[in-house]
């Protein structure tokens, strides 16, 4: 038993230290202008989370190249950045950081998963499309070398603009499908070049831009990469990919390593149950029972890192959940997303006494039809619609929240599922506009 529990600090590798193990996962905010540059509304919500009591939050993701992004709201930084962004990511990382709270921007490059709305034509290791109905994402072009390179200079300029703008660490999101997901997933990255292939030509976009990173910022500021523990598909990174992934980047000298799992054709980072069939590894029915969807193979991870500490993120509620894991040492750090969306104060709420269990507001969200027939209904349609909605509704209260606003926790599905494409579509028609202008 190691008596760590919520509020115990955690001193990180780099030196820095974490006044407690809670971590506010990263949740893309939609808050950027139509230029893609940080506001005022991001330092108001971020202001309410650090005084919420996390020790650590993690920005949505900030896109390093502007032409593929996750959503039309993504904050981008790449090349001079306008006075006007500077000073508004300072005032974000000043909101962020109070109360001695870390405030950490997650950098991303959204690769093929960039949508439609964004480009009809996106990048990939591979030209392998997302295989999703509807049309929301265009058929990719595989990436050539020079703009491989391209890229892991990128991730290492933003998190030099990151740091020079008060933002205490950096991540970067090798998770969820994202592009240098799909360069570890062999059924996205179908290369023949030093870049595809083996695991460690697979990792090496990972890798080198760890190390880019790393050059740029310093061995004493915090570098954090968020990894799948799996992909959860068939010839998918696999969880045994992962764990040598884990070792290497422990090697290459890491902060903290966020354990999450799956992308968009495989959504387990949002939830484990409801979604069946196509698993490599099944979904390990003790992870189930232990709340924390990827607690068991973040164990398996633990093992194979000397220096790392861990984060796990994905359905952790209950204060006894979480203290399990730091006492059991398969986590080092809570990551919480969700429940962050409605109560910005739960870190506090939690290690005050006052609450034991987070709401599980992911239980709540059925459009008329999947209430009828069940939440794992075989239709497709309405499991996908549900889960939009769902997206919507979180992703409305944190507008709402940039805003000045409390979030509505009587937001119906459907209304929010309606809100939130008509605001993506407003968003996207804004950036075009001033793309053109
Ligand atoms: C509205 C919303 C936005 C999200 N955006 C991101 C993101 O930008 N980057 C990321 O790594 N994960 C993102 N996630 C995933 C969360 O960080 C987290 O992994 C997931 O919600 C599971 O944790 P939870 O059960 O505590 O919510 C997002 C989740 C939600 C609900």
């Amino acid at each position: 038993m190691s008596g760590t529990n919520i509020s115990s600090p955690l001193t990180l590798p780099c030196g820095a230290v974490l006044k407690n193990r809670f971590a506010k996962g990263a949740m893309t905010e939609g808050l950027a202008d139509a230029r893609n540059q940080a506001t005022e509304r991001h330092a108001r919500l971020y202001g309410r989370w650090a005084d919420g009591g996390s020790g650590m939050l993690l920005t949505g993701n900030v896109q390093v190249d502007g032409r593929y992004l996750e959503r039309p709201g993504n904050v981008v930084i790449e090349g001079p950045q306008s006075n006007e962004q500077l000073s508004a990511l300072a005032a974000f990382a000043k909101a962020g950081t109070r109360n001695n709270t870390h405030l950490w921007m997650q950098l991303s490059h959204a690769g093929r998963q960039t949508p439609a709305a964004v480009t009809s034509e996106p990048v990939a290791p591979s030209a392998i499309e997302v295989k999703m109905p509807g049309g929301q994402f265009g058929k990719p072009r595989a990436l050539t070398v020079e703009e491989i390179k391209d890229i892991i200079e990128r991730f290492a300029f933003a998190a030099g603009v990151a740091k020079d703008t008060g933002f205490t660490g950096v991540q970067v999101h090798a998770a969820h499908g994202y592009l240098i997901s799909e360069f570890l997933n062999p059924l996205v990255n179908q290369r023949i070049d030093e870049w595809g292939g083996s695991l460690e030509n697979r990792a090496r976009l990972l890798m080198e831009t760890v190390k880019a990173v790393r050059d740029k910022v310093g061995a004493e500021f915090p570098i954090s990469v968020k990894l799948n523990s799996s992909d959860f598909q068939k010839g998918g990174f696999s969880h045994s990919d992962s764990i040598k992934v884990a070792s290497w980047l422990d090697e290459a000298g890491l902060d903290l390593l966020e354990v999450s799992g799956g992308n968009y054709e495989q959504p387990v980072m949002m939830d484990t149950e409801g979604f069946e069939p196509v698993y490599e590894e099944k979904v390990r029915s003790s992870t189930r029972k232990r709340e924390a969807y990827f607690l068991e193979y973040a164990a398996d991870m633990a093992k194979a890192v000397k220096n790392t500490p861990l984060m796990v993120t994905g359905g952790f509620r209950t204060v006894e959940g979480m203290n399990e894991a730091l006492e059991s040492n398969d986590a080092d750090v809570i990551g919480i997303a969700r429940p962050l969306c409605v109560e910005s104060d739960l870190p506090q709420q939690m290690m005050d006494g006052k609450v034991t269990e987070a709401k599980k507001w992911e239980k709540t969200f059925r459009l008329g039809p999947t209430r009828i027939l069940g939440p794992n209904s075989p239709i497709d349609l309405f499991r996908g619609l549900n889960a939009w909605g769902a997206q919507g509704w979180y992703c409305l209260q944190l507008i709402r929240m940039g805003d000045g606003q409390d979030p509505d926790t009587g937001m119906s599905t459907f209304k929010a599922l309606r809100r939130y494409m008509g605001n993506e579509q407003k968003a996207a028609k804004a950036m075009n506009a001033a793309r053109a202008a």
